[in-house]
């Protein structure tokens, strides 16, 4: 029953079928994703995984709208986003999709609150103080807000960008090897928060990862070589990440 229960429960938050992107024309082309389906449940944390090269930006840019497709098509919670003009697609990003990039991307001249709010500004949204206030003391931002970027150490501002990711309630959450740039304590506060947005908040994160210990913190990851899926790893371990990745030759 309760297996019942939990299947009519499940919805889809990021589905693509037969994706296909090619970069560059003729003899030197390369099809960075040929022919991906895959599917994301809403309310789970999600790794991609795979050999550089192996497609995972690429596949990351194209389900957040951030890169056109070949073929194929993306759905983000229903909407398919593949056939939408640009003026939607922005509509839509800047609405349903929070991004964490490597590189934090914050703007330098704002403080750290201005950095979590300026999405919501900029769509004329006003925020929901009280999810802030919970955002921003889960992450232990408080007595940081006023500070500008270059105040911040690396993991702090990636909480900033985290904040300001979670911060308009999206429909999934994209992070682009979001530990990157830290350090391993660092770099697992940051992992500790994606994960307890989704099993406490409910949020859907889709994370792109090279560190089979990143991607424990997962619900499952997702294996791509060459353009294609290579397989998945329910409840995974760095030990069963690391060997999955060694069969594909990462
Ligand atoms: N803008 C581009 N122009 C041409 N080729 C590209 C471009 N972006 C990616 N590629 C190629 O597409 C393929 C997939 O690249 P992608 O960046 O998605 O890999 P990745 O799995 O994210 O790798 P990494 O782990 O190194 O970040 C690679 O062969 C890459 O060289
Ligand atoms: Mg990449």
């Amino acid at each position: 029953m309760s297996a019942l229960v939990s299947e009519v429960g499940t919805r889809t938050a990021v589905a693509a079928a037969n994706l296909v992107k090619v970069y560059g024309k003729g003899d030197t082309a390369v099809r960075a994703l040929d022919g991906v389906s895959v599917a994301f449940e809403a309310g789970k944390f999600t790794a991609i995984m795979g050999p550089s090269g192996s497609g995972k930006s690429t596949m990351m840019h194209c389900l957040a709208g951030l890169d056109n497709v070949d073929g194929g098509a993306v759905q983000i919670g229903g909407t398919e986003i593949t056939s939408l003009g640009d003026k939607d697609l922005t509509k839509l990003r800047r609405d349903r999709i929070g991004f964490v990039f490597q590189a934090f991307n914050l703007l330098p001249t704002l403080s750290a609150e201005a950095n979590i709010l300026l999405g919501l500004e900029l769509a004329g949204r006003k925020p929901d103080r009280q999810w802030f206030d919970t955002i921003v003391d889960v992450l232990g931002l408080r007595d940081r807000l006023r500070h500008k970027p270059t105040e911040l150490s690396g993991g702090q501002q990636q909480r900033v960008a985290c904040a300001r990711a979670l911060v308009a309630k999206p429909d999934v959450v994209f992070a682009d090897e979001p530990t990157g740039n830290l350090d391993s304590r660092s770099g697992a506060e940051v992992l500790d928060f994606l994960r307890m947005s989704v099993r406490k908040l409910g949020q859907t994160v889709i994370m792109v990862t090279h560190d089979p210990v990143a991607a424990s913190y997962a619900d499952r990851v997702v294996l791509m070589a060459d353009g294609h899926l290579a397989g998945e790893i329910d409840n995974p371990t760095a030990d069963s990440v690391l060997s999955a990745l060694k069969h594909l030759g990462a």
